[in-house]
């Protein structure tokens, strides 16, 4: 199997994440079948994914006529036998949990072609915790996403012991056919490269707020105005979920209870959860949506060139 050889693309769960991987590969020429719990999920993911596309047409990084190229390119199932007929490749975005992430492979192992390459896009588990679970741990590896796909378009390939070889090669081949950065990571490694700088940043930050050094809104603007980025780290916090976050920290401080305010930021993060505050997706988290403070013009009085001759 070949790069070129992939044409089919299974995306089990269809939130946050795989909205945006399913129409990273449906954009490059993939058809992409997007697998949910129900209907109403998977009616919800189809809208969203409608916006993302909007969103990039808005910006000029793609015609209008590409993004309905890949918007009819786009099907869904939520049945998995299904969901599964002539899939050559598969991208698993389900929440951050191992024994769910084990029993939906192990579902899934009964209807996938045994060609199939089977990924998974977890942000801190290893592959190998839940490869023997797909029941082709051979054909198993991470294939992690950053947010907003088409334009963060780093992707980490990161295989387990067991992965064949060719197969982690050929998704450094694929990732370059739709768009996508590779980063071949060379050993198990549960955060990655990108997400093992972040965390620290981010749990910096949320060591900041918890203890009330300064507000959210100014921990954001020190990052934004001195590293002259877009937003800063509760904005992107905002951008991935904040139950994502409270489930990564979750699964760090299980294995290091002695992380440094670890209970302290469950408890600050479980608050906005319970809230039903989960961040971009449900209108409201640190900041509120559309139009949160930090895309607005005087959220940072950016210093500009004045006196250019
Ligand atoms: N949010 C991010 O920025 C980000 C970035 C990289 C990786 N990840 C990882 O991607 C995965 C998904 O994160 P997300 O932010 O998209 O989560 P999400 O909560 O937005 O979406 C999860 C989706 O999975 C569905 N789901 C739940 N149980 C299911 C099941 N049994 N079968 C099928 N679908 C099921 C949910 O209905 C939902 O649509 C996690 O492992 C997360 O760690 C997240």
């Amino acid at each position: 199997m070949q790069a070129s050889d992939i044409k089919k693309v299974l995306i089990i769960g269809s939130g946050t994440m795989g909205r945006h991987i399913g129409l990273q590969n449906a954009l490059f020429g993939c058809d992409v079948v997007l697998y949910d719990l129900n209907e109403d999920a998977l009616k919800t993911a189809v809208v969203h994914i409608g916006k993302i596309a909007g969103g990039f047409v808005k910006g000029g990084y793609i015609t209008e006529e590409m993004a309905s190229a890949a918007l009819a390119r786009i099907s869904t199932s939520s049945d998995p036998a299904q969901a599964s007929e002539g899939i050559d490749l598969v991208s698993e975005s389900i929440p951050e949990n191992v024994e769910l992430k084990k029993k939906v492979w192990g579902e899934f192992s009964k209807y996938l072609p045994k060609d199939a390459i089977l990924t998974t896009n977890t942000s801190t588990l290893l592959p190998s915790l839940f490869a023997e679970a797909s029941g082709k741990p051979e054909r198993f590896l991470a294939w992690h996403f950053n947010l907003p796909v088409f334009i963060a378009n780093i992707v980490d390939v990161m295989p387990h012991a067991g992965t064949d070889p060719s197969v982690t090669q050929l998704m450094v081949d694929y990732s370059k056919r739709v768009g996508l950065i590779p980063i071949f990571i060379e050993q198990e490694w549960a955060r990655y490269v990108f997400n093992e700088m972040f965390t620290t940043l981010q749990s910096s930050a949320q060591r900041l707020a918890v203890n009330k050094v300064a507000s959210i809104e100014d921990i954001d603007r020190c990052w934004m105005v001195i590293l002259n980025a877009p937003f800063g780290p509760f904005a992107i916090m905002d951008n991935i979920g904040i139950d994502t976050n409270l489930n990564i920290l979750k699964e760090a401080v299980a294995a290091d209870p002695d992380v440094p305010y670890g209970k302290e930021v469950i408890a600050f993060l479980q608050a906005k959860v319970d809230a039903g505050e989960l961040g971009r997706k449900t209108g409201k988290g640190f900041y509120t949506y559309p139009n949160p403070a930090y895309e607005q013009p005087d959220f940072v009085e950016r210093v500009v060139p004045k006196y250019k001759k």
